[in-house]
């Protein structure tokens, strides 16, 4: 095995992470699959999805603080690369955002990543590996009802940028992929979520942001029939693990390169006035 690339993946039961980790498999990569329990195991041994795996709820931090326990338990002390997929969405008006819900968008999406990432660090030197981090457009644009998901990202995004420019002095590069919409379980569920919010909505919420909700489950439901296969976003994060040099962030996604062009060139009060067009209340 000493030859063979060690990586360890997040996210592999759905969307992103799936299609990356069939990529690596057939790539020829010794791949170390992030899973929360033994019956996911089995479905990603049954699948070919992975060589091995590692027990991690990143909403429990200490589960991912255990990982280079668990790694080193199978002997592995170094990795070539740390590939991140795994997140989960919210969307909420953030008048009406129940704080719970705000800290387990942190705990899953920033503080299990961030204890992961820092646990995995020792071993990414041992073998001057590479971490990609799969951030989204929301980490540099935030639409309404995204606040709390956007915050999540734009910290992922200032996590990853402390992390490349402290660890290069150990050849560790560090990249984010920063995909627009993948039609995944995530998008699914929260279009199905959105429907059923939007029925049952009542008083004030209803008052307030009732036209809201409707213009964001719209653009949801049309989002989810353009949105980019999850091959298409593991190609590009396939891409910046095996870039000779790679870059500090790639897009992924036509819609998501769009939307940086317009957000680096227009104004805010410019992006204000489309968001407003684009969901009007
Ligand atoms: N879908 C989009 O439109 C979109 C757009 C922009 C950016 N992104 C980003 O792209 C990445 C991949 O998303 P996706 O669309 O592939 O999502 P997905 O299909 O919903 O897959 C999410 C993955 O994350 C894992 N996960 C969720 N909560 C977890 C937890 N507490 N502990 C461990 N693993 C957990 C899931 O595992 P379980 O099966 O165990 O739940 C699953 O494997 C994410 O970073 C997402 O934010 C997505």
């Amino acid at each position: 095995m000493s030859n063979v690339k060690r990586v360890l993946v997040t996210g592999v039961t759905s969307g992103v992470g799936k299609a990356l980790a069939r990529q690596l498999k057939d790539r020829g990569y010794y791949v170390i699959a992030c899973c929360r329990n033994a019956e996911q195991e089995a479905e990603l041994k049954s699948q070919n999805l992975c060589d091995t795996v590692v027990f991690v709820d990143l909403g429990i931090v200490e589960t991912a603080q255990s990982v280079p326990k668990q790694l080193s338990d199978q002997g592995i002390d170094a990795l070539d690369g740390f590939l991140h997929c795994a997140a989960i969405s919210i969307a909420n008006p953030l008048e009406t955002v129940a704080l719970d819900t705000m800290r387990h968008g942190f705990e899953v999406n920033v503080f299990g990543f961030f204890a992961l990432m820092q646990g995995l660090i020792p071993a990414l030197r041992k073998a001057k590996g590479r971490m990609v981090i799969t951030g989204s457009v929301a980490g540099f644009s935030v639409w309404p009802m995204l606040g709390v998901y956007g915050a999540t990202k734009h910290a992922v995004e200032a996590l990853v940028d402390g992390m490349r420019r402290e660890l290069w002095p150990w050849g560790i590069t560090v990249a984010l992929v920063r995909p627009g919409g993948i039609k995944t379980r995530m998008l699914e569920r929260h279009v199905v979520e959105m429907k059923g919010r939007l029925a049952a909505l009542d008083g004030i919420d209803k008052q307030n942001y009732g036209k809201l909700y409707v213009s964001y489950t719209q653009a949801m439901i049309e989002g989810f029939e353009k949105a980019n296969p999850p091959e298409v976003i593991a190609t590009v994060v396939l891409k910046a693990f095996e870039d000779a040099k790679p870059k500090a962030a790639y897009g992924a996604g036509a819609d998501s390169m769009v939307l940086r062009l317009i957000d680096l060139l227009l104004p805010d009060n410019a992006m204000d006035w489309v968001t407003r067009k684009v969901f009007p209340v």
